[in-house]
């Protein structure tokens, strides 16, 4: 593990951001990359491996299981307002959706993936063997050391500990309680034991960097710090607000997904955050048209405008430059 990961890890951001031109930069400048596997579909990730090259990694969701669609439809009629904004049809609540889990393992166990990272919970203890055996290091996202304990359970080369100061999704299991109030430094402190621990979450620039990995981190995964990367595929929506300086705050929210995620702030969080059900992916299909609708309008109060506790000090540039300012050592 230690021999593949450098200190500097560009995260997945699945969505848009996590583009192969990301991962590819990241790598030539020294770190390392991952696609993001999420929402795409199995064609779709196929070909980002096929335009990526080198020590890189992959990351798939671990499907949950939403067995109740009751709140989901209580908050669907709650968002009609939203759909008549933006001019679009809620769909129908949908339940049973896997991400495509076994198709997207199959993909990195068939193109021996260097590093294949999960969130959303464990995979099975087969699931990491096959990917093992073809050649792949596995890594658990967790939150938790409860969490921690459950990802060594399946036998993975290493786990990421993801502070509740991380842009996007929370790799919490248990959505009901997250408040996302612990930072990188805790949740590594927590989950520390044999196994390399990557940390995540909040970091803004070298100086955190340093810290995390003085505490023992083997390297540090930076989401928001790459999210007005050249390279990246940003909506130009959320571009705009993160340059404009309109983002005062970040909050916790289930208002887009149906799990809680850490996102600026703005007219749909502070609407909606209140009476959001837990129903990831459910609410996630319900929200696609209203958010698809806002980012075609640059709306961006009716996008879910990811970003971590850092997002201030969030630049424009190449992913070289931005890696290089993240580097131990670096003076930002
Ligand atoms: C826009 C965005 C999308 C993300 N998508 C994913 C994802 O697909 N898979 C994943 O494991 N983590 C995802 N994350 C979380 C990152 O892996 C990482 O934990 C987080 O970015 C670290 O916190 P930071 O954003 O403060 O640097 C995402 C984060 C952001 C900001």
């Amino acid at each position: 593990m230690r021999d593949l990961i450098r200190p500097v890890v560009v995260a997945p951001m699945a969505g848009e951001p996590s583009t192969p031109a990301l991962v590819n930069a990241a790598l030539r400048a020294g770190a390392t990359g991952f696609l993001a596997a999420g929402y795409k579909t199995p064609q779709a990730v196929e070909d980002e491996i096929r335009a990526v090259g080198g020590a890189y990694g992959l990351n798939i969701f671990v499907p949950g299981l939403l067995k109740d669609a009751r709140a989901v439809e209580r908050y669907r009629e709650l968002l009609r307002p939203e759909a008549e904004r933006y001019g679009v049809e809620l769909p129908a609540v949908r339940l049973n959706d896997d991400d495509h889990f076994p198709a997207k393992v199959e993909l990195a166990i068939s193109y021996g993936v260097p590093l294949v990272s999960f969130t959303f919970g464990a995979p099975s203890a087969e699931v990491v063997r096959a990917l093992q055996q073809a050649g792949s290091r596995v890594l658990i996202t967790v939150t938790s050391a409860a969490e921690a304990s459950r990802a060594a359970a399946v036998r993975p080369d290493g786990l990421i500990a993801q502070g509740g100061s991380a842009g996007g999704h929370s790799a919490t299991t248990s959505p009901a309680g997250f408040t996302g109030d612990t930072t990188a430094l805790e949740v590594l402190a927590a989950v520390k034991g044999d196994l390399p621990v990557i940390a995540a979450g909040g970091v803004a620039e070298a100086a955190d960097v340093d810290q995390l990995l003085a505490a023992g981190a083997v390297a540090v995964q930076c989401g928001t710090a790459f999210l007005l990367a050249d390279e990246a595929g940003t909506r130009p929506a959320q571009r705009d607000f993160m340059l404009s300086g309109r983002g005062t705050s970040t909050v916790i929210t289930r208002a887009f997904t149906g799990h809680p995620a850490r996102a600026l702030r703005n007219r749909f969080t502070d609407t909606y955050s209140a009476s959001a059900p837990i129903g990831y992916p459910a609410v996630h299909h319900l929200t696609a048209p209203i958010r698809a609708a806002a980012a075609q309008a640059a709306d961006a109060d009716g996008i879910n405008l990811w970003a971590g506790t850092g997002f201030r000090s969030a630049r424009s540039g190449t992913t070289a430059a931005l890696v290089a300012r993240l580097m131990p050592g670096s003076q930002s």
